[in-house]
């Protein structure tokens, strides 16, 4: 049990755990303008692709609900607007890009005749949306049982749990299937420079969960590697290109190369919402930048001399080469991806 919502809708507010302050206190905020929340996305109160999409959803169910629209056509150039605001928060995870762009579909559809059945059916989408991503998450860590051996130690990147999905969690999930399997799942969890996901948000989600755990160093994992005998690797996505490229959080592709250096599968785990095949390859994936502030200091304190040049990538992308399998709801692709990966969309 983890006893926490990542984000909850209430009656025209959308509730959302404020992710900057775990581990130390646990604050919820309420959202009541859509531009609030694209703010809240930029600042990372919330954060993971799949939490973002669903974010992103709900505040164009904000739009809706407040808007003095009355008829459809006004509502309709509303949404649109504040699609606009909200798809320019954050670049990188497709998933807020597709949500939206399911929500707005669905407010299209030329049977809603009135600004009020819009509303509704905005909303309804939303919490498809939500619905959808706890089901698909519990799937995926089924789905990855075989892969698990009842016995192994493995390395997680970033925090793809609850606190990134609207519950259960991706790669996070696999790993809770797990141990609620019975398999006896011991935890490297890299802490995740510069925001530190994984030393603050990942290693709080497990010990709640009482999975047994270490934090490293992102720059111990080689390490560890070498000398633990670590069975798998396993991390999030943002964007999965057409060609099976993977945009995750910055240093993802330092540990598939050392996993690969030490011949340990390294496992991309997401839904298939995150899977971009219009757009080609990795170097197509756009990377956000974020502010220096962040590498800078660590809480308030300063680490650096004043003034210094800072490259702030929050994601890098990993060549389809390093990847062993790609981990979805609806069942694990292996290369050729390029092929794989359009059979699994279109089998939908
Ligand atoms: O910058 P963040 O914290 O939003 O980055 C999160 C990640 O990179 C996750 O691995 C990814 O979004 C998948 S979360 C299920």
């Amino acid at each position: 049990m983890t006893g926490f919502k990542t984000l909850e809708w209430d009656n025209g507010v959308l509730r959302l755990l404020d992710q900057r302050q775990i581990p130390f206190a646990m604050v919820y905020l309420d959202y009541t303008d859509y531009r609030d929340v694209a703010t809240a996305i930029r600042e990372m109160v919330v954060r993971g692709a799949p939490a973002i999409g669903a974010t992103a959803a709900y505040g164009l169910a904000l739009a809706a609900w407040h808007s003095r629209a009355s008829t459809a056509e006004a509502l309709r150039a509303e949404l649109a607007e504040a699609a606009d605001v909200l798809r320019a928060s954050r670049p990188t995870a497709v998933n807020l890009f597709g949500a939206i762009k399911q929500v707005l579909a669905r407010a299209s559809d030329p049977a809603l005749t009135d600004a009020e059945s819009i509303r509704a059916a905005v909303l309804a989408e939303a919490h498809a949306i939500a619905a959808a991503d706890v089901r698909t998450n519990r799937q995926i860590g089924l789905n990855a049982l075989p892969l698990v051996p009842d016995e192994c130690t493995i390395i997680h990147h970033c925090n793809t749990g609850s606190l990134a999905t609207v519950d259960y969690g991706t790669a996070l999930g696999i790993i809770r299937t797990a141990h609620e399997h019975g398999k006896k799942v011991f935890v490297l969890v890299d802490e995740t420079r510069p925001r530190l996901q994984g030393a603050r948000l990942t290693s709080w989600e497990l010990k709640m969960l009482g999975i047994p755990h270490m934090v490293i160093a992102d720059g111990a994992s080689g390490h560890y590697m070498r000398t633990m005998g670590v069975d798998l690797c396993l991390v999030g996505c943002d964007r999965v290109a057409a060609n099976g490229d993977t945009a995750n959080k910055i240093g993802t592709y330092n540990l598939a190369v050392v996993a690969h250096e030490n011949g340990v599968p390294f496992y991309v785990v997401g839904p298939t919402t995150t899977i971009d095949l219009a757009t080609p390859t990795g170097d197509h994936i756009e990377i956000e930048e974020r502010p220096a502030r962040e590498v800078t200091h660590v809480g308030e304190c300063q680490v650096t001399p004043d003034g210094v040049q800072v490259g702030n990538p929050a994601f890098d992308v990993t060549p389809a080469r390093y990847i062993t399998a790609i981990i979805t709801e609806r069942g694990v692709v292996y290369p050729p991806f390029e092929e794989n990966l359009r059979k699994i969309i279109e089998q939908a």
